[in-house]
């Protein structure tokens, strides 16, 4: 979603296009239909070569994390001055590097395309297919929409907030910088002709879309089977900017706090908020206010925090009524009314002694709490003083949480196991807080004993080992073609080579 404007959130990109170029992924592995359950068989299973692929990535995904590589990249930037993070991309043979904002909401990613008619100016130099020995355009096939001339599939985004980026989609090897296990790989992407509104003046070359959806970095990774179905993003606080990005599984700390996430309930990433407490107490709104539309979003895109009209003003009125001390005054901006409170001193770690705490209470009960700085923004023009980062969501019922909801705060989009994790923690020092190295030093974790149940990183090359207890496996099989009968044992080696076991144990 890539929102920076303050007043309106950039909103929920439109639908339609997701559904529509949704399927333009060749890689996309079709989900496989449940055999009827029969008496199960159970097995010893040996391990007969190491030998990476497909099908045994995507049923070793279930297996939990640990079993994948994941990519570590570090995020830069920050809210304030930029209202978005980054990470680093790099694209084709040799690589060309991009700075990619890092978007839970949108479900491509994108760089400008050399041959561009319409894009602006950005940190880097535009991605140049001829430049890279490995780009392939994606061809025109049934799933996508078509640039007849050139015979190549094409995509378009608009965002609520009146920007665009539309283009045509190549294939390159995407690699994810030096601190990733994760080896590059060959990935689809848009390569725009044209972009408009924020996307056109912003400083960040393009967009990393980690949404539900075929295109999506984290789709194409999964179906490839090369990393498990989670990423995680953790965002520095007030006036510190960068933080740290996980593609793929990592150990959950034991008391992250989780909110189920509904993947049928909303294309985007929601979770279940029941209640906001302002101070210990509940705001007196009715719980479904924030199940409406769209339900609660939490938008890596978005820089703010928007809520439904009832419940934005319940929140401010709560918000004010305890700051009685400080000074209400004008916003940075004369553009907008923001709420600001002069008087509260520059040191973020002791906001928590003049502004309230704020809670988020999800439908399972659990609860997240926030500190000032993941509601507060600094004023750029008066000293000591902060305004409100939440903001009314226009007449719009859905309730939009972006960046600064989760400062300091490890978000892990648990998308395996359909539910979002919260842990608050210091984003400057993730790796060394979770005893994670990095690839180059794979750091086995020196495991002290911390708040946190960390089990250690996963070596960076070949298969790890793990222990399996039972493995139960079923498999039916009907085979209605008589002339397949010779070839079952053919069949079944190719299946045991396929599971990474021993071919006599089928
Ligand atoms: C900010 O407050 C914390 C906690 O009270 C304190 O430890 C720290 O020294 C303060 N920092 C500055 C720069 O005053
Ligand atoms: C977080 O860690 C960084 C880097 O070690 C440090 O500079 C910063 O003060 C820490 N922030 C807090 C709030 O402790
Ligand atoms: C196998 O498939 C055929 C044709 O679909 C069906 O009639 C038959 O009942 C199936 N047999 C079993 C054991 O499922």
């Amino acid at each position: 979603m890539a929102s920076r404007g303050r007043p309106r959130p950039g909103s929920l990109q439109v639908l339609a296009a997701v559904l529509l170029l949704a399927a333009a992924s060749a890689a996309a592995a079709g989900s496989p239909g449940r055999p009827a359950p029969g008496p199960p068989l159970f097995l010893p299973l040996t391990r007969s070569y190491p030998n990476a692929n497909r099908l045994a990535g995507s049923l070793r995904r279930g297996l939990g994390e640990g079993a994948h590589p994941n990519a570590r990249m570090r995020l830069h930037d920050d809210l304030l001055t930029n209202g978005y993070y980054t990470t680093r991309l790099y694209i084709g043979t040799p690589p060309q590097e991009f700075a990619l904002i890092v978007d839970s909401g949108s479900t491509v990613t994108y760089v400008p395309c050399a041959s561009c008619e319409q894009c602006g100016n950005h940190q880097d130099p535009r991605f140049q297919p001829d430049l890279s020995s490995t780009y392939s355009p994606v061809k025109c096939n049934v799933d996508c929409t078509c640039d007849n001339d050139k015979n190549q599939c094409t995509y378009e985004r608009q965002y609520a907030e009146m920007s665009s980026s539309s283009g045509v989609l190549g294939e390159d090897i995407v690699s994810f910088g030096r601190e990733s296990e994760l080896k590059p790989q060959r990935a689809v992407f848009g390569c725009e002709n044209s972009e408009t509104g924020d996307l056109f003046s912003q400083h960040a070359d393009g967009i990393m879309g980690l949404g539900r959806g075929q295109l999506s970095i984290m789709d194409q990774l999964v179906d490839k089977g090369v990393i498990s179905d989670s990423f995680s993003l953790c965002y520095g606080g007030m006036d510190v900017g960068g933080g740290a990005m996980v593609l793929g599984g990592m150990p959950s700390p034991s008391d992250m706090v989780f909110s189920r996430s509904d993947p049928v309930r909303s294309p985007y990433y929601n979770i279940e908020l029941r209640e906001i407490h302002v101070g210990g107490k509940a705001l007196r709104v009715d719980p479904r206010v924030f199940d409406s539309k769209h339900g609660t979003v939490l938008d890596s895109g978005t820089t703010y925090a928007y809520l439904p009209e009832q419940a934005f003003v319940s929140f401010k009125d709560a918000v004010t009524s305890k700051v009685h001390s400080l000074k209400k005054i004008r916003g940075p901006d004369p553009n907008y009314k923001d709420i600001c409170f002069a008087g509260a001193g520059r040191n973020v770690s002791q906001l928590h002694e003049v502004f309230p705490a704020v809670d988020m209470v999800f439908g399972n009960g659990q609860k997240l709490s926030l500190t000032p700085e993941n509601y507060l923004f600094r004023h750029s023009k008066v000293d000591g003083a902060y305004c409100l980062g939440v903001f009314q969501n226009g007449k719009d019922p859905t309730t939009l949480l972006g960046g600064i909801i989760v400062r300091n705060t490890l978000v892990t989009y648990d998308r395996h196991n359909e539910k979002i994790g919260f842990w608050k923690t210091n984003c400057s020092e993730l790796w060394e807080r979770l005893h994670i190295g990095g690839a180059s030093s794979p750091a086995p974790s020196s495991d002290t004993g911390s708040q946190a149940d960390m089990s250690p990183a996963p070596a960076p090359s070949g298969l790890p080992e793990f222990d399996v207890g039972l493995i139960t496996i079923d498999m039916s099989i009907n085979v209605t073609y008589p002339n397949l009968k010779p070839h079952l044992h053919e069949l079944s080696e190719l299946i045991a080579k396929e599971l990474e076991i021993d071919s006599r144990q089928l």
